[in-house]
């Protein structure tokens, strides 16, 4: 009877079973764009049907069935909602004056009357794979839509992903494994977890449970996990990666939500010799005010290759960019990172983009200048333990500056204008050799753990330091000083029904400059950096230096809005 019982139940499993591959065949041949291979990504390996009532209609979603222009995926910030879009040809791009965020009553799209349209606080479209529209939070009970000028309305959701629990970003790695950076696992900081309490999954779409395939958690720490990548995956054509999304569960429980498309990224073979010696990974979030100087320093210096990881800038940082790049063939690219407290992540995620091309690697932030008190280049440094195989990292100390007496933004820059320190080196900054990381990825503070057989080394402060500009004029200090605030402010409780633009008010008063700001932090006079740039780079027939040579757009908005600010403090 038992038995019976079972093989009918077998039985119309796989009548189920046939009948979904059926109805995906049907799907997938209608709308040409999945070919052969996705045959195998359905027959390859163990996975895991359930036939639902509404997979149709997402399976159309995830292949771009009927609109030029559609939403990819939407992901709720704390002050603001990334809306992902997809776009089937070039043409199809919109600037932001072409589009506004819709807030509409109710949730029943024939109903619903439009409350509001505001226009987007921002648009990203410089990657035509992944361009982003960011509208301001709804007001609570709202729906989201965007209207384009085109007359067009899309629907934005229904599913709006929270920011902290969703698989963000994934790759293939060299060895064919997946790197999956995930957040909502919560795992303890700084130490491995065991992989075998998660599985890895893949698949089109994570409401449910159809049509996801499972593999082994190979590593698993911080917010980086690393998967074996189904074999169905890795022998389909690059095309269907993009429709191939990753993310990771712990084992009996939901699968975290994601909108993290497969991406591959390296070379199966890394080259013999990188095209790079230096390379730098940094991490920014409005500091476009320092950008050019702290480029053109640095590349004269010897860094080949910047990547950019861009934490929600609003101070035209790629404008300031594609300045630099009309001045001259400066090798930077900006990775937009929306995600909150991700910085481990991101230097993960760079280390692993940087590996096929960069020699070494240095983390460090905009307001850090790495300085070789010799006049010698970083490469010169370097040389002297490239030979040395053993070397990992290079550890290099970190000098803070202080405002040095000055109250006003120095006009030829940092370097030149902060002259005084505090006496000891706050922390050290590091210079890593991709080929050197461990797998797990695990990195802290600016510094990663290394694969065995590996070491670090500290570099002595007459061979090179950091001077880190860490407490500038006031004005200065204060807009990072008003951003935090704002940011902790803004929190997740807020927001939900925020709608109102004043959402930290009062901050501008409540930053008053201490009377003694100007000579605080100050216990060593330090002139060594600001006399290798007078003597190297100042042009003879000028005086200018290079970074005050060419015009900065950003700096007449940053003006712009600190006017605006003080009327609103007033
Ligand atoms: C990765 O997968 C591809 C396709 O299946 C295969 O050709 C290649 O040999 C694999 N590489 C490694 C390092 O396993
Ligand atoms: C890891 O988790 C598995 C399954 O939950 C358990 O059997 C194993 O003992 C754990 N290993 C360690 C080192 O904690
Ligand atoms: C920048 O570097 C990458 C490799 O990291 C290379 O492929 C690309 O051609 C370079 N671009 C420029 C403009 O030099
Ligand atoms: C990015 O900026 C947000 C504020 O929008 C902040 O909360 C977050 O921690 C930053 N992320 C990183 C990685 O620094
Ligand atoms: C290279 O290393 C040697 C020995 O450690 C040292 O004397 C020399 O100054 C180093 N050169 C540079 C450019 O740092
Ligand atoms: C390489 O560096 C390591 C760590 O600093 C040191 O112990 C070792 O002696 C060096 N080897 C050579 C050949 O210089
Ligand atoms: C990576 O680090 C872990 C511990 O953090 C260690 O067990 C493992 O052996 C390391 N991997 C390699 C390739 O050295
Ligand atoms: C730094 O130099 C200035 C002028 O040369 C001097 O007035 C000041 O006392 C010095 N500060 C320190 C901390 O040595
Ligand atoms: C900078 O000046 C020093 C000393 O005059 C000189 O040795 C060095 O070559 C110069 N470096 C550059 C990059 O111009």
């Amino acid at each position: 009877m038992k038995d019976r019982l079972r093989r009918n139940d077998i039985g119309s499993w796989g009548r189920l079973f046939w009948c979904t591959i059926l109805v995906v065949c049907a799907c997938v041949f209608f709308s040409g764009s999945i070919t052969f291979s996705a045959f195998r990504f359905f027959f390859g390996e163990q996975f895991h049907p359930v036939l639902g009532s509404t997979w149709q209609p997402s399976i159309m979603e995830a292949i771009g069935y009927e609109s030029p222009v559609s939403v990819r995926e939407t992901v709720m910030l704390p002050d603001q909602v990334l809306v992902f879009l997809k776009y089937l040809s070039p043409a199809q791009l919109f600037s932001k004056d072409d589009v506004r965020c819709v807030y509409s009553s109710g949730d029943d799209d024939t109903s619903s009357q439009p409350l509001l349209k505001e226009p987007p606080m921002r648009i990203d479209v410089e990657d035509f794979d992944n361009p982003i529209v960011r509208c301001p939070i709804p007001p609570r009970g709202s729906t989201l839509s965007l209207d384009l000028k085109s007359g067009k309305n899309i629907p934005v959701g229904p599913t709006i992903h929270r920011w902290d629990s969703v698989a963000y970003e994934s790759l293939i790695d060299r060895d064919n494994t997946t790197v999956v950076f995930v957040k909502g696992l919560n795992l303890r900081p700084e130490r491995l977890s065991n992989a075998s309490r998660f599985e890895c999954v893949f698949g089109w779409d994570f409401r449910s449970t159809k049509f996801l395939l499972r593999t082994p958690v190979l590593s698993i720490s911080q917010e980086i996990v690393r998967c074996k990548t189904p074999l169905s995956v890795l022998s389909g054509p690059p095309t269907l990666d993009n429709h191939i999304k990753a993310s990771v569960r712990v084992k009996g429980g939901q699968t975290i939500r994601s909108i993290a498309r497969l991406v591959r990224r390296s070379d199966p073979d890394p080259p013999v010799r990188k095209e790079h010696v230096m390379c730098i990974c940094t991490m920014l979030r409005n500091q476009a005010r320092f950008f050019r100087e702290w480029i053109m320093y640095h590349a004269q210096i010897g860094v080949q290759r910047w990547f950019i990881y861009d934490n929600n800038s609003d101070d035209d940082i790629e404008d300031v960019i594609k300045l630099l790049l009309s001045y001259s063939n400066y090798n930077i690219t900006r990775h937009i990172w929306p995600w909150i407290k991700t910085q481990e992540s991101g230097f993960a995620h760079c280390a692993l983009r940087a590996r096929d091309t960069c020699e070494w690697v240095g983390f460090i932030d905009v307001d850090e200048f790495f300085h070789v008190p010799t006049g010698l280049t970083i490469h010169d440094v370097i040389e002297n333990f490239s030979t040395n195989s053993t070397i990992g990292e290079l550890r290099a100390s970190c000098h803070s500056f202080g405002p040095s007496g000055l109250k006003q933004v120095p006009t030829q820059g940092v370097m030149v204008g902060y002259t005084c320190r505090q006496a000891a080196p706050e922390r050290h900054k590091s210079i890593v050799r991709p080929e050197a990381l461990n797998s797990t990825l695990i990195n802290v503070v600016h510094h990663f753990h290394l694969k065995g057989g590996f070491e670090f080394l500290n570099l002595d402060i007459r061979t090179m330091v950091i001077n880190h500009y860490k407490y500038q004029v006031w004005d200065v200090f204060k807009e990072k000083f008003y951003r935090r605030v704002a940011t902790y402010v803004a929190d997740w409780q807020e927001t939900q029904n925020v709608g109102s633009k004043d959402r930290a008010p009062g901050l501008g008063t409540r930053a008053v400059e201490p009377p003694d700001w100007s000579t605080r932090f100050c216990e060593v006079n330090d002139t060594g950096l600001r006399d290798r740039v007078l003597e190297n780079y100042t042009d003879p027939e000028t005086l200018f230096l290079p970074w005050q040579a060419i015009n900065n757009p950003g700096e007449e908005t940053m003006k712009a809005r600190r006017i605006g600010r003080r009327k609103e403090d007033k």
